[in-house]
């Protein structure tokens, strides 16, 4: 396991102590000792194959990413992040479908749609944040004619170092993880309980990461409960990145 899995298991296993009112853990001295040492020098190695210096250099080479040959084969284009890099808050997708394959930006089809909606609901626009996808090419469908299909973990594990590098770059407050998928490939996890953790705030690389539902899943079952946990989540999120809170937004779902 690398270090900085180590690292966040850690600092998820404490907050879970501390939310439950735990103060005191009893930590062998051996170990604590090998936790104070530095973070060891690989860890800042860059992870793509070729050094980039800018957020420019690392799309241009994903734009150009050949490591998954049947998604080449079958992908119109690569999918690799839109908005502000320097942006506080980073929303973090699943893969792009076939309207952000054919446009070239995540988040344009209807599930787009609504997040671009919770986003105005927080007063943001697509600019004030970033959008990217654990997967930056369409998952593709040979025996389909039409729909989606998750990423496969393989597609994951290759992929993801894009993703790790546009973190690196861009240094958000705070990372939303949008379902379960964005979850598990963040957090290095195989099946995310997404209605477990959801709400519930988890660390990415020592950046809070905030679990909540994925807006086709919000479209698919569009109850007030589901909308209204998502706002909570959200709410949280803008408190942490030190939004204004109105009380009109503090109200929302509120008589439901
Ligand atoms: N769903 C995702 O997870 N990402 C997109 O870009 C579009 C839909």
């Amino acid at each position: 396991m690398a270090y900085h899995q180590l690292l966040d298991a850690t600092v998820n296993y404490l907050e879970g102590e501390r939310s439950h009112g735990r103060r005191h853990v009893n930590v062998n001295p051996e170990k604590l000792s090998v936790l104070l040492r530095p973070l060891p020098k690989h860890s800042a190695k860059p992870i793509a194959e070729t050094a980039c210096d800018s957020m420019a250099d690392l799309r241009a080479q994903a734009l150009t990413c050949t490591r998954c040959e049947h998604l080449v084969a079958s992908r119109k284009q690569v999918v690799f992040g839109v908005g502000n890099e320097a942006a506080d808050i980073l929303f973090v997708g699943e893969a792009p479908g076939a309207d952000e394959d054919a446009q070239g930006e995540p988040f344009v089809g209807a599930a787009g749609g609504l997040l671009t909606k919770m986003l105005k609901a927080m007063d943001l626009a697509r600019e004030d944040v970033y959008i990217a996808n654990i997967l930056k090419c369409r998952p593709d469908t040979p025996n389909q004619r039409s729909g989606n299909r998750a990423p496969t973990a393989e597609e994951m594990t290759t992929c993801s170092p894009w993703l790790h590098r546009q973190i690196d770059f861009i240094q958000p407050k705070v990372i939303v993880a949008l379902g379960k998928v964005a979850v598990g490939g963040l957090l290095e996890m195989e099946n995310a309980p997404i209605t477990k953790m959801r709400g519930t705030w988890q660390t990415y690389r020592g950046i809070p990461l905030m679990p909540t539902f994925h807006p086709a899943y919000l479209l698919h079952k569009e109850t007030m409960q589901n909308k209204r946990a998502v706002w909570e989540d959200l709410l949280a999120v803008m408190e942490k990145t030190g939004l204004p809170i109105s009380d009109k937004q503090r109200g929302y779902f509120l008589n439901h």
